[in-house]
């Protein structure tokens, strides 16, 4: 299949771009950031007018996965505009010309369309309550990507891994500042499902050659807090545990407002697929291996200097 990827200069989109696929090939959208990628790549700024059919007629793929957005939480707050376009407009543009050659889309959405007051997990037939703009504008381009191509999938993840710039994940995150001797704040008090981007691109790819339809919870197998998930870095890497500090998000100072449950159940995905998700355990220890690989600085060396 050829399988075109928007954002490939992103957290995902690179590192789904960069992977081996036996049977597929990928062509990266992006906006000048990247050079001698060993993928295919062309430049499309998403926002201009035509963008989305004039893409699909230069590239004529048979698959898209939408990786771009305005993901950043307080950039969002501060500019909701420019956080509609890209979150809302755009996908429902994209969406309608995929509707239109018949094209299969993966929009991928957020676990943050949940304001996590639900005691329990979340299922797909939960109602999202968004609250801020950055999930707002996610879950309007969810509805608008259904509405113009009812057989496009919606996959709402929760991921980390290695990024370009370096500090684009939370593992990261947790990475730089354990790795120099610093103390890192850990909520003790948001649970998430993180899944390891390498295990993320292979559930994607799974999910378009099954053709899955509607709305898709694909996060890790496992829930744990961002505190927890910190002191798991910490012992994969051996940096001293008492590093990552427990702090409430409450105190944290941010902006966009943080729910405190993003539990989200993978029955349904994993079902469809007849796959077993992965847990954050093997997701953290293929973040190192990439570590001990190099992979972070071969990634690097594609950004445009
Ligand atoms: N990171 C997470 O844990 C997480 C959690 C939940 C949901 N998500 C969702 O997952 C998806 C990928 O997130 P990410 O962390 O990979 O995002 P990211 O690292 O911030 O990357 C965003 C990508 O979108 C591109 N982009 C932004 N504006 C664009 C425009 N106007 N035209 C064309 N491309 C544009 C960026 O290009 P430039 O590099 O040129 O700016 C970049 O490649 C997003 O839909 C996000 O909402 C992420």
């Amino acid at each position: 299949m050829k399988i075109l990827v928007t954002g490939a200069s992103g957290l995902l989109g690179l590192n789904l771009c960069l992977k081996k696929w036996d049977s597929h090939s990928i062509l990266g959208v992006d906006r000048g950031k990247l050079r001698g990628t060993p993928f295919e790549l062309i430049q499309a700024e998403l926002t201009a007018p035509e963008a989305a059919s004039r893409l699909i007629e230069l590239a004529r793929p048979e698959a898209i996965i939408h990786t771009a957005a305005l993901a950043n939480l307080e950039a969002c707050e501060a500019n909701p505009e420019a956080a509609r376009l890209l979150n809302a407009e755009v996908p429902g543009m994209l969406a309608e010309a995929c509707a239109k050659h018949s094209i299969r889309l993966i929009h991928i959405s957020t676990d943050a369309v949940f304001d996590g007051t639900k005691d329990g997990i979340y299922t797909e037939e939960d109602l999202p309550s968004p609250p801020g703009v950055y999930s707002a504008t996610k879950l309007q381009g969810e509805k608008n990507v259904l509405a113009a191509h009812p057989a496009a999938a919606i996959a709402r993840v929760n991921f980390f891994g290695w990024s370009l710039s370096g500090t684009r994940s939370l593992s990261e995150f947790f990475f730089n500042k354990l790795s120099t001797g610093q103390p890192a704040n850990g909520f003790t008090d948001v649970y998430f499902c993180p899944l390891f981007v390498g295990d993320l691109a292979d559930v994607l790819v799974r999910m378009l050659e099954k053709g899955l339809s509607g709305v898709y919870h694909t996060v890790g197998a496992e829930a744990l807090s961002k505190y927890e998930f910190g002191r798991r870095i910490a012992i994969q890497f051996g940096y001293d545990t008492r590093l990552v500090i427990p702090k409430s998000v409450e105190e944290s100072g941010l902006i966009a407002k943080r729910s405190h449950n993003l539990r989200l159940s993978i029955h349904k995905l994993s079902t469809d697929l007849g796959l077993a998700i992965p847990v954050v355990s093997t997701g953290i220890e293929q973040f190192y291996t990439q570590a001990q690989q190099s992979y972070p600085q071969k990634m690097r060396s594609y950004a445009q200097s």
